[in-house]
C-alpha cells in the first residue's frame, strides 16, 4: 500500500469507529487535528505518514470515555495499522504519541517520557482545537455532557489539582479557562503552533471578557 492508501484506510477505520461519539471528540474532532497537523507540519522536519496517523488515531478511545482505561486506544491502533501492514517502526511510532498526546500524560511527569518531532507536532495540533472559538464551543459542549454550570462566582479555578481531582472535578465550565485553556499558549512546541495559539487565546480573553460584561448585567 501507498501511504496516501495507508492514510484513506484509517480515515475510514476512524470515522466508523467514532460513529456516535459525543461532539468534542468526534470524526470532525480528528479532522481538524489532522489539518491543522498538516499545517504546522510544513515548518517542520517530521515523517509525514506518522504524524498523519498519529492525528488520525489519536482519540480512538479516550479514556474518559472507556472507564478510564487508557490502554484501549493504542492497542486500538496497533491492531489496525498491524492489520493493513504498516511498517512496524512506524506502527510503534505512532503509539508512542497516541500514549503521551494528552494534556493529562503531559501532567504525569514519570509518565511523559517519549519525546519526538512527530508527538510535538500532533501535540500542537490537538491543543490548537482545545482553544479559541472551537475550544470555546468544544468546553461548553463537555460542560453540558457533564451537567456542569457555566459558572458560578463563588467556586473558584483550582489551579493545584491533582490527576484524580481534576477527572473527578464537577467545577463550573468557565473554570475549565483558567485550570486548562488558558495555559495552553506557553506550552506550544513549534513556532507555528505557538502563532496560532497566540491569535486563539486573545479571542478567549476577548470572549470571557464580554461573558463578565453579560453575567454583570453591564453590556
Ligand atoms: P483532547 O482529547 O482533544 O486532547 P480532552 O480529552 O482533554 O482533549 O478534552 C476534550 C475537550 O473537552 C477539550 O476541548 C477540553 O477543553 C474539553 N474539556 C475537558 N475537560 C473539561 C472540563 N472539565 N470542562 C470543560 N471542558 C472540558
Ligand atoms: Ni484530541
Amino acid at each position: 500500500m501507498t501511504d496516501s492508501e495507508i492514510v484513506e484506510e484509517t480515515i475510514a477505520f476512524v470515522k466508523e469507529t467514532l460513529k456516535g461519539a459525543e461532539g468534542g471528540h468526534d470524526w470532525f474532532h480528528i479532522q481538524r487535528v489532522f489539518k491543522n497537523t498538516l499545517l504546522i507540519a510544513k515548518d517542520e522536519q517530521v515523517n509525514i505518514l506518522v504524524v498523519s496517523l498519529g492525528a488520525l488515531l489519536h482519540d480512538i478511545a479516550d479514556a474518559k470515555f472507556n472507564n478510564g482505561n487508557e490502554a484501549i486506544g493504542p492497542k486500538l491502533a496497533m491492531e489496525f495499522l498491524s492489520s493493513i501492514g504498516v511498517d512496524p517502526k512506524v506502527i510503534s511510532h505512532v503509539v508512542d504519541i497516541i500514549e503521551n498526546i494528552s494534556f493529562k500524560s503531559s501532567l504525569e511527569v514519570s509518565k511523559n517520557k517519549f519525546s519526538s518531532p512527530e508527538l510535538a507536532v500532533v501535540q500542537d495540533a490537538d491543543r490548537l482545537d482545545a482553544i479559541g472559538a472551537i475550544g470555546i464551543a468544544r468546553a461548553f459542549n463537555y460542560g453540558g455532557f457533564k451537567n456542569r454550570e457555566l459558572y458560578n462566582p463563588d467556586i473558584a479555578p483550582n489551579l493545584n489539582m491533582s490527576k484524580e481531582e481534576y477527572k473527578k472535578s464537577t467545577a463550573p465550565t468557565i473554570n475549565h479557562f483558567y485550570e486548562k485553556l488558558l495555559l495552553l499558549k506557553e506550552k506550544m512546541n513549534t513556532v507555528s503552533g505557538k502563532n496560532i495559539a497566540e491569535q486563539r487565546h486573545q479571542f478567549m480573553l476577548n470572549y470571557l471578557e464580554q461573558f463578565f460584561l453579560e453575567w454583570n448585567g453591564n453590556s
